[in-house]
């Protein structure tokens, strides 16, 4: 199994492009079984979780053909196994992004249920109750969504809480469904933005992306169409904050600032000076950070998936600064790891306190999620000595060649 080898204490410097958004590229190659006509997508991140997505498409009947580095056209108008298997879904939640589009175009699906998740118990019953409303009948067999509805009917649907992919689902099947469907309490998260303004470039009427209330009027037929994929926030989050925990200065560059506002007001709160230019932002670290509290929460507050990121920049900042997160309740597994480290941080339910040291010293750990993994890099670029991650598979489903990217701020990073 692949392990990264940090060495830390050097401050990262220069400049690197940020990739496609994994969580906008997930929902939005789902819409391509929408559509009987070619969607080319650009910007496409070369991620595990990607791979997997496509594997899943295509042995539902869609063919797909790599068009460039990261280009690929998707043509699912040999659709004809409408089924998601446990194999592949276990291993990406994402994967009930099909549910929605497999119903509204064959008006059946087969999809397995996620199962246990190792950030917590991840339910997809507003998934299921958004559909039902819309008049499909669903029913939870051996492990199994089993789906099957005449026309998806437009309905007004309020989600108990914010939901992502819930969201995602619910738009994507009221594109094709007779008459209008509200979603209220929908995300506001910006991929869910970029995911409608595919889906209105394929025909669909969408009114209300980014705010709570999605409108949606049922088309007969979405039609081909080429969409490139956002800059990922969370990709650009990340590098942000290994910059700013090793004092460095550095320039990322196709990423969107806009979709940012929260991480960067954080980072400027502990002492970064941030300039933002046309897709570019640029930062330059104070020689010691200061703690930032927070407390995650639905878009546009502040990120879960930055969470652990920050929690690693807190450990080496001067203060105590108190992390409250409130989307899932398992999410502090990095916190064993970064102990190993040498980190001071005590949970108590969903708040942890972290208080501050000197330095961290390099160690063995375990990356146990993609945002875990995340936190333990940033953590290793600020310890004393190396740091060897083991399990880093978790960082490949979700960041586009990482050792590479930091190298070329200057890391001194293996992948062994
Ligand atoms: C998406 C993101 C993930 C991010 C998360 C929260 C993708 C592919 N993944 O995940 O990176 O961490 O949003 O910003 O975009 N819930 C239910 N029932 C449901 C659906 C959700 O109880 O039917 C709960 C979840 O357990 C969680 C909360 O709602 O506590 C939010 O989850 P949700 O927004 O659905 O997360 P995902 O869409 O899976």
């Amino acid at each position: 199994m692949d392990k990264l080898a940090i060495k830390g204490g050097t401050p990262l410097s220069g400049e690197i492009a940020i990739s496609g958004a994994k969580n906008a590229a997930l929902p939005i190659l789902c819409a391509a079984l929408l559509t009987d006509e070619i969607m080319t997508f650009s910007n496409l991140p070369h991620l595990r979780d990607v791979t997997t997505l496509l594997r899943l498409l295509a042995q539902m009947g869609v063919r797909v053909t790599p068009e460039s580095e990261a280009a690929a056209a998707l043509d699912a108008s040999g659709l004809n196994n409408p089924c998601a298997p446990y194999d592949l879904v276990k291993t990406m939640r994402a994967s009930i992004l099909v549910l929605g589009p497999l119903l509204a175009r064959c008006g059946e699906a087969r999809v397995s249920l996620p199962g246990g998740c190792a950030i917590g118990a991840r339910p997809v019953d507003q998934h299921i109750r958004g559909l039902q409303a819309m008049g499909a009948e669903i029913q939870v067999e051996q492990g199994y969504i089993q789906a099957k509805a005449g026309h998806l009917q437009g309905a007004r649907i309020c989600t108990d809480m914010v939901t992502v992919t819930g969201t995602e689902n619910l738009m994507m099947a009221a594109t094709l469904a007779e008459g209008e469907t509200i979603i209220e309490n929908a995300a506001r998260e910006p991929e869910v933005v970029d995911l409608a303004n595919c889906l209105v470039n394929m025909g669909a009427r969408i009114f209300g992306a980014g705010t709570d209330v999605i409108r949606v009027q049922g088309v007969e037929r979405l039609h081909g169409a080429a969409y490139a994929i956002m800059p990922d926030r969370i990709e650009t989050g990340t590098y942000l904050c290994a910059a700013a925990v090793t004092g460095g200065r550095v320039r990322l560059l196709k990423t969107a600032a806009d979709t940012l506002d929260s991480i960067i007001d954080k980072l400027m709160e502990a002492g970064c000076d941030i300039q933002i230019a046309r897709e570019a932002i640029h930062l330059q670290a104070p020689a010691r950070l200061k703690s930032v509290s927070l407390r995650t929460a639905p878009y546009p507050a502040f990120p879960t998936d930055m969470q652990a990121q920050f929690m690693a920049i807190n450990c080496v900042a001067e203060g105590v600064a108190t992390i409250r997160e409130t989307i899932f309740e398992n999410r502090f597994m990095h916190v064993a790891e970064l102990q190993r480290l040498g980190a001071d941080i005590q949970i108590e339910g969903n708040n942890a306190v972290v208080r501050g040291i000197a330095g961290l010293q390099g160690a063995n750990v375990m990356a146990t999620d993609l945002r875990a993994s995340a936190s333990l890099v940033v953590a290793a670029l600020a310890a004393q000595g190396e740091t060897r991650i083991d399990r880093i598979y978790h960082l490949d489903r979700g960041y586009e060649d990482m050792a590479l990217k930091l190298s070329r701020l200057g890391a001194k990073v293996e992948r062994i």
